[in-house]
């Protein structure tokens, strides 16, 4: 073997340990035993439709809907302080939930509002809110 045939060798095992690594090669990631999982904040597939009811669901601990807060879409805020969500990574909504849910990240708000989220119900308001036009922005000119 040639010191680029190595190479080549190499590389190529690197390739494969990375898609064993990731469960990204051969098609969608099934965990052995584990049921499917389908975003990288690991949550289930995410139903707009039971998202968007959801979003409106008064919820039992405040008495208040993510849509009081957010706005209609959830681009238009109570107070301009808080966040819009409408067109977000569903991802990144997903994983900023389970975050108020276990504590990670804390709001005298939001954090009781995902207290009792199920992963599904997670899932589905991050796919509502990912599946609404987008109003966020990057900081050109914000400095
Ligand atoms: C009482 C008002 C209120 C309600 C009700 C509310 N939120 Fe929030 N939400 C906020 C505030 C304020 C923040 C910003 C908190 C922070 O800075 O961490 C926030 C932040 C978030 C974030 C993080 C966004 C980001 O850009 O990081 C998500 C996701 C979110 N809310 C989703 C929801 C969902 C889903 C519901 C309904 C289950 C909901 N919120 C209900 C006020 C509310």
């Amino acid at each position: 073997m040639t010191n680029r045939d190595t190479r080549k060798h190499l590389l190529l095992l690197s390739l494969l340990a990375a898609c064993a690594a990731l469960s990204a090669c051969g098609g969608g990631g099934h965990d052995e035993g584990a049921e499917q999982r389908s975003s990288s904040a690991g949550l289930p597939e995410g139903r707009i439709e039971a998202g968007e009811r959801q979003a409106n669901a008064k919820g039992e601990a405040t008495g208040q809907s993510c849509i009081d807060c957010h706005g209609a879409d959830g681009n238009a805020p109570l107070d301009p302080t808080y966040p819009k969500l409408g067109g977000q990574y569903a991802d990144y909504l997903g994983h900023a939930l389970q975050q108020y849910r276990n504590g990670n990240r804390e709001h005298a708000l939001m954090s009781n509002q995902a207290q009792g989220l199920t992963d599904q119900q997670i899932a589905d308001l991050a796919a509502y809110f990912g599946s609404r036009p987008a109003q966020i922005v990057d900081l050109q000119g914000a400095h």
